[in-house]
């Protein structure tokens, strides 16, 4: 009863040249593909030529961050109006690359999650421990942690528009892909936070996405699992060939 997701997350990759190459390529591989979601989110300086191509196509295009509030004197930062005006319609929260390197925390997650919904973007909200983490058998206390303050303070409504993106930080980049179970065990786990905060209903509604080391030889074993409900993808994104793979599990 949920359909698949699939992202891209392109992180700190390619120009507006290379986004048309990509798109190219892409396209044409994936042009029937109807069984899942398509989502691009490339850096900010590509957003205008991604969604361009994107246009009149099965994928949509995301941005990896966003700032609150409409507009300001806040150098550097990107308002959710702003994502809105040029027709992006997904955007990536809290990715742990942004808690680790800049900081953001919980309420950063709230705030954030809060303005994208105002301007009709829908959240990837992104939780996940660390290797420290997991090894001290931590793993459920940071996901509920996570989704205690990232999460649970949403509105019913608010929540039923977000998608959570479930990556063990141990994992991205890495190569060490969690494996099907280890993956389905923490998404239980999240389910079940959010079954206790906003009800089965919105539990079983939800989508949670697997994201770490995803690739064209795991992706199928991953995706057998009911509990995973698709794929945040960096690396194996960039390639349009490895990305169709990935779309076409
Ligand atoms: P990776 O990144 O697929 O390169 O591990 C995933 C992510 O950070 O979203």
């Amino acid at each position: 009863m949920r359909k698949p997701l699939m992202a891209g997350n392109w992180k700190m990759y390619k120009t507006p040249a290379e986004t048309h190459d990509f798109f190219e390529a892409f396209k044409p591989l994936i042009a029937d593909a109807a069984h899942c979601d398509i989502v691009i989110c490339p850096p900010f300086p590509d957003l205008h030529a991604a969604i361009k191509e994107a246009k009149g196509s099965n994928v949509a295009i995301g941005a990896q961050n966003l700032y609150w509030g409409k507009e300001g004197a806040v150098t550097g930062e990107v308002s959710g109006h702003m994502l809105q005006a040029i027709k992006c319609e997904y955007v990536i929260i809290a990715h742990s690359e942004r808690r680790q390197y800049f900081g953001e925390t919980e309420p950063d997650v709230v705030r954030k999650a809060q303005a994208a919904l105002e301007y009709a973007l829908r959240p990837i909200v992104c939780i996940g421990e660390r290797l420290e983490e997991r090894e001290s058998g931590r793993t459920e206390d940071v996901l509920r942690e996570q989704f205690e303050g990232g999460i649970a303070p949403l509105t019913p409504e608010n929540f039923a528009k977000i998608v959570i993106a479930y990556e063990p930080v141990w994992a991205i980049g890495t190569g060490k892909t969690a494996t099907p179970a280890i993956a389905a065990d923490a998404h239980g786990f999240i389910r079940r936070q959010v079954s206790a905060r906003f009800g089965e209903d919105a539990a079983r509604a939800v989508r949670i996405l697997y994201g770490g080391s995803v690739k064209p030889d795991n992706v199928k074993n991953l995706m057998t699992e009911e509990e995973i409900d698709g794929a945040l993808v960096g690396g194996a994104s960039l390639d349009p060939k490895s990305f169709a793979s990935i779309v076409k599990f």
